[in-house]
C-alpha cells in the first residue's frame, strides 16, 4: 500500500519505535526491502536519492517499478517512496513523478531561504497527500557526491523549520553518512533533547544511520527518532555477499553466471540487514 509517511510516522512517534528508510538503487535492491517489511509486517520508507533516481533513468521509474511489485509481490504493509535529500528541483519531479514523501534540503542554504524554499514544496505537496521533511544543521558524511561538514542544528532554527507545516524533521546531531571514524564523537543526546523539546511532537529523523552502536539508536528512538535512514550498511552487505559468491567462483560452476543466481546472495544479505534494523528499530509487527 502506498502511503505518504505522515500517518506512519505520527503512530511510531507516539508508540516509540522509529521506521526505517532503506536506500533503493536497483530492482533486486527494491525486491530485498519490500520483501522483508512484507514478512516483519513493518511499515517501510524506501528512500530515492536524485543520483540512484537518475541511475534507475528517473524517478517514473521508479514509481512505476514500485507500484507494480506492490501489487506482483502482494504487499499489503504501508510503504512510502521518499525521495532522499533532494535539491528543490529534485523535489517538484518527485511530486510530478507520484512519490509519496519528499525531501528538501535547504540545510546548505542560508535559514531564511531554507524556510522560503520548504514553505513553497509544503504548499504544492501537502494538498496532494505527500509528505515533506526538511532538514536543519547539515549530515557530516558524503551522499551522492555531495560532502557535508556535519553541524549540529540549532533548536530555534528547527523550531522555525517545524512550524511551516512540515511532517517530519531531520536535524543533524553529530550524525553522518557512510561508515563513522574510529574517533566519532557518537550523537549529541543533549541537542537532540533540545530539539525534540522545541519541536514537540514533531516526528525527527535520523540520517546516517549505518554503524551507529544499538545502545544509542534506542536512546535517540526514546528522545523522539521515528525514522532511521539506512543505506551504506545495505550496500556493504550485498557487496560482501556477492564477492563471496565470486570468489568461491560459483560464477564459473553451471550456469552460476546467470544474474539471478549471481546476485541472489546479495539480495538475501540485504534481506538480512533490513531484518536486523526492523528489529532494532522496534517496527516489527506494526504494519
Ligand atoms: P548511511 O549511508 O550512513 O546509512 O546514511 C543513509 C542516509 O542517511 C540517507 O539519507
Amino acid at each position: 500500500m502506498l502511503v505518504s509517511v505522515t500517518e506512519m510516522l505520527k503512530k511510531a512517534k507516539e508508540g516509540k519505535y522509529a521506521v526505517g528508510q532503506f536506500n533503493i538503487n536497483n530492482l533486486e535492491w527494491t525486491k530485498a526491502i519490500l520483501l522483508t517489511a512484507q514478512e516483519c509486517n513493518s511499515p517501510v520508507i524506501l528512500g530515492v536519492s536524485e543520483g540512484a533516481g537518475k541511475y534507475m533513468t528517473g524517478f517514473k521509474t521508479v514509481v512505476n517499478m514500485v507500484k507494480g511489485m506492490l501489487e506482483g509481490l502482494n504487499i499489503t504493509v504501508p510503504v512510502a517512496i521518499h525521495l532522499d535529500h533532494g535539491t528543490y528541483e529534485g523535489a517538484l519531479s518527485a511530486i510530478e513523478a507520484g512519490f509519496s514523501s519528499i525531501m528538501f534540503d535547504g540545510s546548505h542554504y542560508p535559514i531564511e531561504e531554507n524556510i522560503a524554499k520548504t514553505k513553497e514544496l509544503v504548499a504544492l505537496a501537502n494538498p496532494k497527500g505527500i509528505s515533506v521533511e526538511a532538514e536543519v544543521g547539515s549530515i557530516g558524511g558524503e551522499e551522492d557526491g555531495v560532502v557535508g561538514a556535519g553541524e549540529v542544528a540549532d533548536p530555534a532554527e528547527c523550531k522555525m523549520i517545524a512550524d511551516l507545516g512540515v511532517d517530519i524533521l531531520a536535524a543533524g546531531i553529530g550524525n553522518i553518512h557512510g561508515k563513522y571514524p574510529a574517533n566519532w564523537q557518537g550523537l549529541n543526546f543533549e541537542a537532540l533533547e533540545k530539539i525534540s523539546e522545541a519541536t514537540h511532537p514533531m516526528p525527527l529523523v535520523l540520517h546516517g544511520g549505518t554503524g551507529i552502536p544499538g545502545d544509542m539508536i534506542k536512546r535517540a528512538i526514546s528522545l523522539g527518532v521515528s525514522k532511521i535512514n539506512v543505506n551504506t550498511e545495505c550496500q556493504l552487505s550485498f557487496a560482501a555477499a556477492v564477492r563471496k559468491y565470486v570468489e568461491a567462483g560459483k560464477d564459473l560452476e553451471g550456469k552460476g553466471f546467470d544474474p539471478r543466481k549471481l546476485l541472489a546472495p546479495g539480495v538475501e544479505a540485504i534481506k538480512e540487514t533490513v531484518k536486523e534494523k526492523m528489529e532494532l528499530f522496534g517496527s516489527v509487527g506494526k504494519a
